[in-house]
């Protein structure tokens, strides 16, 4: 965990120490601020709210958007769902993986962009389509990711 505080894993512990059945609160919280479950953070809500570890592993790893590798500070989403495999999806996320050096799933070495591929983002007329931090990118051709992804550099 580098330098990094784990002051906030406490303020977080704080905010919730009250409710029962928290710790899905804690670990959504401190994922939106360290972007990861980092094991010093996992071991710090075990021995606080005094709940064994194991417990809170099984709880991060159920849910999808918890992670517990590192992640990115960007999270590229590319859609491979058909209606975007059909319109040129799949140069879109090799274009992706191009540029940023990393696979599905993968989190580039500086850790600025975490790439996932998924099935579908709900706009398929749109398609090719990725979205970065949420923000989407319709219409996609490889040539313009490079484009977008240099606005997240
Ligand atoms: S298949 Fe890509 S948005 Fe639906």
């Amino acid at each position: 965990m580098d330098s990094m505080s784990l002051d906030r894993v406490n303020e977080i512990i704080d905010k919730y120490m009250e409710d029962q059945g928290a710790l899905i609160q804690i670990l959504l919280d401190v994922h939106q601020e360290y972007k990861w479950i980092l094991p010093e953070a996992a071991k710090l809500i075990s021995d606080r709210i005094d709940i064994p570890i194991t417990q809170v592993y099984r709880v991060a790893s159920f849910y999808k958007a918890l992670s517990l590798t590192p992640r990115g500070k960007h999270l590229v989403k590319v859609c491979l769902g058909t209606a975007c495999h059909v319109r040129g999806g799949v140069g879109v996320m090799d274009r992706v993986s191009q540029i940023t050096g990393v696979e599905d799933g993968d989190t580039t070495k500086d850790r600025r962009f975490t790439v996932e591929r998924v099935n579908c983002l709900g706009c398929c007329a749109l398609g090719p389509i990725m979205t970065v931090d949420g923000e989407y990118y319709g219409k996609l051709i490889p040539e313009k990711v490079d484009e977008v992804l240099e606005n997240y550099r």
